[in-house]
Parts: C-alpha cells; sequence; structure tokens
C-alpha cells in the first residue's frame, strides 16, 4: 500500500520512498549541488519541498541504522562566533552520520582576531573544506564571508536569519500534521531572527503565520512585505498584530523564541514590552486542542514561556530539536553531496 504524505513523498510499506532511491525522480529534482544557504530567500519552493522530503527520509534511514557514507572524503568546516548547542553538534554529527568530517573553527582561535578579512578567510577555509557552516552576529559579516568563498556557506544563524532552524522546524511541523498548506502558526513575542525566518518559510510553504509583538519589536518591515508576496503565490497569510489572544486564536502551533537574542545588550524596557507575550497555558487554551507548542530553543522558563506549557503535553520543542539532525543532513547531503 502506498499513502500519500503530504506533498513530499510516500510510504511505501512502511518505508518513505524518496526521489534519492529513484534515478527518474532524482533527474527531475531540484539541482542544490554547491548551492549556499544565507536566508530562506535563497530557496524555492520546490527546493524546500526537496529539503523536507530528503531530511524526512534520512529520518527513517536512521531509525534504521541504515548508514550513508554519501559525503565521504568530504569536511565541513564551522566557523561560530556565538556558541550553539544545538546547529554545532547537528552539523558535526549529521556529516560524521554521512561519512565525511566535521572541524570546528572558534572564531577567537583564527587570525580574524588580528585583522584577517573575512574574505581572505573564506578564500583560504574553501582550499581546505567542501563546505562551510558560519554563525555570525550580523548578516552582513556573513554576506562579506561569502564573497570569498568558493564552496557552499551555510548560514548557522545571524541576527537577522536562522534559515536552516526554519527548514528543520517545517519538518517538524510536516511530521506532526502530514503537510504545511494552510497550517495555522502564531509566533510570540520579539520579530528577531527565528521570527524572520520562520515568516519567509512558512508563507513560502502556504501556511498562515500570525506574529504577535508588541510596538518596536516588530518583525523588519521589509521581511513582512516579502512574506506578503510568498503568501500571495503559495496560498498563505502573514499578519502582524499586537494583540498575543487574537494571534493565537485556532492556530496549530503556537512558537515562541528568547526575549533577549545572542549578543543583545540588557534592554529592562523590552523585557517589560515583552513580558505578556509569554506563552501561558491560558494563552495555549485560546488555539486548536490539537496545538503545539515550538521553541526554537535555548529557553528561558517562565520568561517567554510558563514552564507548564515548556515541559506540557503540547510541547514539541524536544522532537523539533531532534529533527534539526535531519534537516542538517539534508542540506549537506544535497549541496555537498
Ligand atoms: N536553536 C539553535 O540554533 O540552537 P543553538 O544556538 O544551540 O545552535
Ligand atoms: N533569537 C535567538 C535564537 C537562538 C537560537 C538568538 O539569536 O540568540
Amino acid at each position: 500500500m502506498v499513502t500519500t504524505i503530504g506533498e513530499f513523498g510516500t510510504l511505501a510499506g512502511g518505508q518513505v520512498h524518496s526521489w534519492i532511491d529513484d534515478p527518474s525522480a532524482r533527474a527531475a529534482a531540484p539541482v542544490l549541488r554547491g548551492r549556499s544557504i544565507l536566508s530562506d530567500l535563497d530557496l524555492s519552493r520546490a527546493e524546500v519541498d526537496a529539503l523536507v522530503e530528503t531530511a524526512l527520509w534520512l529520518k527513517t534511514q536512521r531509525e534504521r541504522s541504515q548508514p550513508h557514507p554519501y559525503l565521504a572524503g568530504k569536511t565541513l568546516g564551522m566557523l561560530f562566533q556565538h556558541p550553539s548547542t544545538r546547529t554545532r553538534n547537528a552539523f558535526q554529527a549529521g556529516m560524521e552520520q554521512l561519512g565525511g568530517h566535521a572541524t570546528f573553527l572558534g572564531a577567537q582561535d583564527l587570525q580574524l582576531t588580528r585583522g584577517e578579512t573575512l574574505p581572505d578567510t573564506a578564500q583560504i577555509l574553501s582550499r581546505y573544506v567542501d563546505g562551510i557552516a558560519a554563525r555570525f552576529g550580523a548578516h552582513e559579516d556573513l554576506i562579506t564571508f561569502m564573497g570569498g568563498a568558493s564552496v557552499p556557506v551555510y548560514n548557522a544563524l545571524t541576527e537577522r536569519f536562522h534559515p536552516i532552524e526554519a527548514l528543520s522546524d517545517l519538518l517538524t511541523l510536516h511530521d506532526r500534521f502530514g503537510g504545511l498548506k494552510g497550517l495555522k502558526l502564531a509566533y510570540m513575542g520579539d520579530g528577531n531572527n527565528v521570527c524572520h525566518s520562520l515568516m519567509l518559510s512558512g508563507t513560502a510553504a502556504g501556511m498562515h503565520v500570525t506574529v504577535a509583538s508588541p510596538d518596536g519589536f516588530e518583525p523588519d518591515a521589509t521581511l513582512v512585505a516579502r512574506a506578503r508576496e510568498l503568501a500571495a503565490q503559495s496560498g498563505g497569510s502573514i499578519l502582524v498584530t499586537p494583540d498575543p489572544a487574537a494571534a493565537a486564536s485556532g492556530v496549530d502551533a503556537i512558537y515562541t523564541d528568547v526575549h533577549e537574542s545572542m549578543g543583545q545588550p540588557d534592554d529592562p524596557h523590552k523585557r517589560v514590552a515583552l513580558a505578556p507575550y509569554k506563552v501561558t497555558q491560558a494563552l495555549m487554551a485560546e488555539a486548536r486542542p490539537t496545538a503545539v507548542f515550538m521553541h526554537c530553543l535555548p529557553m528561558q522558563r517562565d520568561v517567554e514561556v510558563e514552564a507548564a506549557v515548556a515541559d506540557g503535553p503540547q510541547s514539541i520543542v524536544f522532537e523539533q530539536a531532534a529533527n534539526r539532525l535531519h534537516m542538517h543532513k539534508a542540506v549537506l547531503l544535497l549541496t555537498m553531496g
């Protein structure tokens, strides 16, 4: 028996049948080889579909302990200016599970600290490794770095975007609800990097995304306008409102992120402004009974989310974190394989 799973693939005899297994489907699949991912806007809808399908397939392969040494002999460089638990280790474990290697390049250990430029650093590293995951504060630094690179560069988070997080979150939602089109998601709080990526990737996938943020902490207006264009093409929608309860009404997922991102100074005014956007049990009750709670992590319990929600039955935050591995592997496989 073959059962369609969403718009991506098929489950045949309990096994995800991927286009990777099928030479004719593979020939028709979007070509991501050699591509960088700096923001969500770098990927077409078909490419996002291919990544989600591949990640679903890799996930079932992992559950069956199937080794896939597609990246044997390849090395990923990981240049991080900020700490990371999920992104760094999902890249590292993902590379190793695909038969390759990953090497950590702490920004403090490179000659960048003595003034070597970002493009020079990228030129040199491109001669040693086959792809570079980079986490910078300023998004402009990532673009400058990319200017010198001749291998794929993956945005491992900047202040403006967190695209592979959003791709993983689409995988989690797809896994949970069996598809993405028409799903309703409310994002609560700071209109930050995670919010930007979620809003762009979500609307491109045909989701209805509502962002509830206080005055002064809304997502970037140009990106909201871009999300509106994507929604017009996909049948989704985007709405920004200051009203958390209205945003949460009838949605399938409530998502939040920390109120103070890495590299940001402590801002007491922001803390006060964002306090009413905390995800509480009362706010969860506005959503559908089947709704899930999502957070990219790390989270601060009882700041942006009540501990009872974070650790409650609707929370899928650890499933979300687990899916980072599968999506990182899909990105590596399709761009570097
Ligand atoms: N969500 C996320 O990117 O987590 P890390 O900062 O631990 O990588
Ligand atoms: N917005 C957060 C996300 C962490 C994964 C930050 O930038 O610190």
